[in-house]
C-alpha cells in the first residue's frame, strides 16, 4: 500500500474566486495551507490555539478560525481571505477604508481576520449598536488599538459601505 495514501489528500478549493487543486498532508492546518500553498500571507497565525482571532476566513460566508481547520474539512468549498476583500492594485474596501481613516489599526497583525469578521457583520447587519459590533469582536484579540478605534471604524464602514 502507497504509505502517502493515508498521509495526503487530493482537494480543490475555491479561494477568492480562484480554483486550487493541490495535494496536502491530512494534518496541515488550513491557515498554514492558504499562507504557505496558496502564498495568501493576509491570514496570520497567532495563538493557533483558536483564541486570538488573526486567522479568521470566511468558508462558504461564515467566518472560521482558520488554525482549528484541517486544509482536508474545505475540500470542495469556498473561502474568503483578507485579500478577497479588493482586487490587487485597486481600491480598498469600504471597510479597509474606514479602518485606514479611523484608526483601527496600529500593527496590523490582528486586522485582517477583524476585517472579514466585519465584513459578515455588516453584511448581516445595518446600524449595529457599538454594544453589537463588540460583541460581533469578542473572537478577536488586538494588543495595540484599546478597541475604540476598531469600534468606530466598523461604524463609519457601516455608513459608506453600500452593500
Ligand atoms: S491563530 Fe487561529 S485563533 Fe489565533
Ligand atoms: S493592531 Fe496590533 S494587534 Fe491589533
Amino acid at each position: 500500500m502507497d504509505p502517502t495514501a493515508t498521509t495526503a489528500r487530493s482537494i480543490t478549493v475555491t479561494v477568492n474566486g480562484v480554483r486550487y487543486e493541490r495535494t496536502v498532508s491530512v494534518r496541515t492546518s488550513l491557515a498554514d495551507f492558504v499562507r504557505h500553498d496558496l502564498g495568501l500571507t493576509g491570514t496570520h497565525v497567532g495563538c493557533e490555539q483558536g483564541s486570538c482571532g488573526a486567522c479568521t476566513l470566511l468558508l462558504d460566508g461564515e467566518p472560521v478560525r482558520s488554525c482549528l481547520m484541517l486544509a482536508v474539512q474545505a475540500d470542495g468549498r469556498e473561502l474568503t481571505s483578507v485579500e478577497g476583500l479588493a482586487p490587487a492594485g485597486g481600491e480598498l474596501h469600504p471597510i479597509q477604508q474606514a479602518f485606514w481613516e479611523h484608526h483601527g489599526l496600529q500593527c496590523g497583525f490582528c486586522t485582517p481576520g477583524i476585517l472579514l469578521t466585519t465584513y459578515d457583520l455588516l453584511r448581516r447587519e445595518h446600524g449595529p449598536s457599538p454594544c453589537a459590533i463588540r460583541e460581533a469582536l469578542t473572537g478577536h484579540i488586538c494588543r495595540c488599538t484599546g478597541y475604540d478605534g476598531i469600534v468606530r471604524s466598523v461604524q463609519a464602514a457601516d455608513q459608506e459601505w453600500e452593500r
